[in-house]
């Protein structure tokens, strides 16, 4: 078997969801996992493609022409999509966060969004429906998103400088046509916009004072992410992950900062703000400080597998079990029994037994897993 596909089907390893229980005719309760976690966000990825590759998630080298996508009957639709978070909002989610790949390549996206946006909590209330994209169609894009419910959008940007910028996309994409989305997303009507940059040591770090600047002030929120070792094909290095520490150190020698209090538990950005009123940051440090203690997220792969931690060898099939004929009733079960055995928290183990080195484990790449 040649070497590439062993890769990949190691990247994708997934098994069948264990025997259902008994329907017991109940309606499903809120769950919370073995260290007494409720499942609260969903993370559903659209696509496993994207028309950029970022350095630290697809780089060029391994998603290649050779690289096989998944093929188009092996994603959810959108009515299976919306079962499932149906099901999942029944077991206490609140907020659905729609990623890839690059969730905008999905065609007719809005339609996806009108079902979802028509989801209520057990006690009536819309969820926190959002979109992380990396900004290439924002501009074409950003009024039909928000026309059709979408509710919060989260934009990755690594660098303001164009020639920086080309090179990490890994497309020689343009950061002025991201830069169009940004004030597209702001006319049609979105509110506070975050900003995602993952740091790496070498490449951009040198970008973080100039980010922070530039959106100092304005409705956008930059985030400085810690660079991780997801996935198995970017070659990460503990080195080139500048700490979140650092981060704000550099940022506050020009711009005096603040912490703010985290708006929920199981928030992965840790918040600042400028002593000035200029707005503030956030910092999300999954090397240096995990936050599995509070994870609440459940990650769905765009061939409907569920995923209970970012860093999983293996997920569950619930594709299998709702083109199989079971019932809601019955998924939910199973979905409740899979969540109730979770006890992940990869990032918590990997600080403590290696100090930060990448643990050797097989891992699921994040542009199918779902950023
Ligand atoms: P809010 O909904 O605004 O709270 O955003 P979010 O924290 O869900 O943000 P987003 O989806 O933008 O996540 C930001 C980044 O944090 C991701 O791209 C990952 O790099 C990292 N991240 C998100 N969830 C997890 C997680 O469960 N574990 C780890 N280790 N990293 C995560
Ligand atoms: N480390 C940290 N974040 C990553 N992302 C993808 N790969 C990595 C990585 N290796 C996240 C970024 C990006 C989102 C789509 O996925 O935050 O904005
Ligand atoms: Fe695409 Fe986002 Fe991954 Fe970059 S980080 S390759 S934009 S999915
Ligand atoms: Fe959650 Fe796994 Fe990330 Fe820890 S490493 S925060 S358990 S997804």
């Amino acid at each position: 078997m040649p070497e590439k596909f062993t890769v990949r089907a190691d990247h994708r390893a997934c098994h069948a969801v264990p025997a259902i229980p008994a329907a017991t005719g109940a309606s499903p309760a809120i769950v919370a996992d073995a260290l007494a976690r409720p499942l609260q966000d969903l993370r559903i990825s659209l696509t496993d493609r994207c028309n950029f590759r970022c350095v630290y998630c697809m780089p060029e080298e391994f998603f290649n022409a050779d690289y096989a996508f998944l093929p188009r009957d092996a994603l959810l639709n959108f009515e299976e999509i919306t079962r499932i978070a149906r099901i999942f909002v029944g077991h206490g989610v609140r907020k659905i966060r729609l990623t890839g790949g690059e969730p905008l390549l999905r065609k007719h996206l809005e339609n996806l969004i009108e079902m979802l946006a028509q989801l209520r909590t057990p006690d009536g209330r819309e969820l926190d429906l959002a979109l992380t994209t990396n900004g290439s169609l924002l501009a074409q894009k950003a009024q039909s998103l928000r026309d059709a419910g979408l509710k919060r959008l989260t934009v990755s940007l690594d660098s303001l400088d164009d020639s920086t910028f080309r090179r990490m996309n890994g497309v020689d994409f343009p950061v002025a046509q991201v830069l169009r989305g940004l004030d597209a997303a702001r006319a049609a009507g979105f509110g506070p916009i975050k900003l995602n940059m993952v740091v790496k040591r070498g490449t951009n770090d040198q970008e973080i004072v100039p980010m922070a600047r530039h959106f100092k002030g304005t409705p956008f929120i930059p985030r400085f992410i810690e660079y991780m070792d997801v996935g198995a094909s970017n070659d990460w290095r503990m080195d080139e992950v500048v700490p979140s520490s650092e981060v704000v150190r550099r940022i506050a020698e020009h711009m005096p900062l603040e912490a703010v209090e985290s708006n929920h538990p199981g928030e992965t950005a840790e918040r600042w703000r400028y002593l000035d009123g200029g707005g503030e940051i956030g910092v999300i440090s999954s090397v240096t400080q995990s936050f599995c203690r509070d994870c609440i997220r459940a990650r769905l792969s765009t061939e409907g597998v569920l995923y209970t931690c970012l860093f999983a060898a293996s997920g569950h099939d619930l594709r299998t079990l709702m083109r199989g004929g079971k019932t809601d009733q019955e998924i939910a079960a199973a979905v409740a029994g899979l969540w109730q055995v979770r006890a992940d928290r990869y990032s918590e183990l990997r600080s403590a037994k290696t100090g930060g080195a990448a643990a050797p484990t097989r891992k699921i790449e994040m542009s199918y897993i779902g950023g």
